[in-house]
């Protein structure tokens, strides 16, 4: 999966994508993300990106400079490829839609992170396939959005989990329902006086299962 990142901020992926999963996925070369910093296409002094939004308070991104990174990526790629980007005013994000997307955003793709008030909305009619929001309240900026949609993306590219079995059970995954897992514990089995479930360590499998069940919420 190779993903195309349009942002005002590129370094501010770089801690979370050098660390963990996501550092160990782009590593082996499963998740491969791209940045094209904003600034570099505009044709305005000083790199300005943004102008005055009609009508209301606040600045929005202007249309030209991220046409031309849009572009810019379309024609790297060799083809036109989908465009996401994240907006409070996307669709909320669901597991269920995750993978959705996943299915859908397997090759490469953009992303735009938005800044200020937003980006001006003919970028959106022209170029945007897929507006998502990560929760309704609002950011300064998407490239945080940006994480948490691929982080939950990535996840389900084979490999990058050391265990591929816990992305099948897992909260809001099909087998569980689409509802919360159940508690889940390690050792010591007595912690501040709080023993494990005795279910948990009596080695009867289908009690454990049953034990599960019950525990979702
Ligand atoms: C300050 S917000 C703009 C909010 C916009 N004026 C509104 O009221 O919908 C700046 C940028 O942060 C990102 N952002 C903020 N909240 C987000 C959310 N809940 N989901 C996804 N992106 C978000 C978007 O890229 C957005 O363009």
């Amino acid at each position: 999966m190779k993903v195309h990142i349009i942002s005002l901020f590129p370094e501010a992926f770089e801690s979370y994508f050098s660390s963990s999963i996501l550092g160990r996925a782009i590593d082996a070369g499963l998740f491969q993300p791209v940045f094209y910093k904003l600034h570099d296409f505009s044709e305005k002094k000083f790199g300005q990106v943004d102008d005055k939004a009609y009508g209301m308070h606040g600045q929005v991104i202007s249309p030209e400079p991220l046409s031309k990174a849009i572009h810019h990526v379309f024609q790297i790629v060799g083809r036109q490829i989908p465009v996401v980007y994240m907006t409070p005013r996307g669709e909320v994000l669901h597991q269920s839609q995750v993978e959705t997307y996943y299915e859908h955003l397997t090759d490469d793709f953009i992303i735009i992170c938005g800044h200020y008030e937003g980006i001006d909305e003919r970028i959106i009619e022209k170029y945007v396939d897929y507006s998502i929001s990560i929760g309704e309240y609002v950011l300064t900026s998407g490239e945080i959005a940006a994480q948490v949609f691929l982080d939950a993306l990535v996840r389900h590219i084979p490999g990058v989990l050391g265990n591929p079995t816990s992305l099948e059970e897992e909260s809001f995954s099909k087998k569980l329902h689409r509802q919360k897992e159940y508690p889940v514990y390690t050792r010591p089995e007595i912690f501040e006086g709080m023993a494990v479930p005795e279910v948990l360590t009596s080695g009867n499998h289908a009690a454990i299962e049953c034990w599960k069940q019950d525990n979702l919420s």
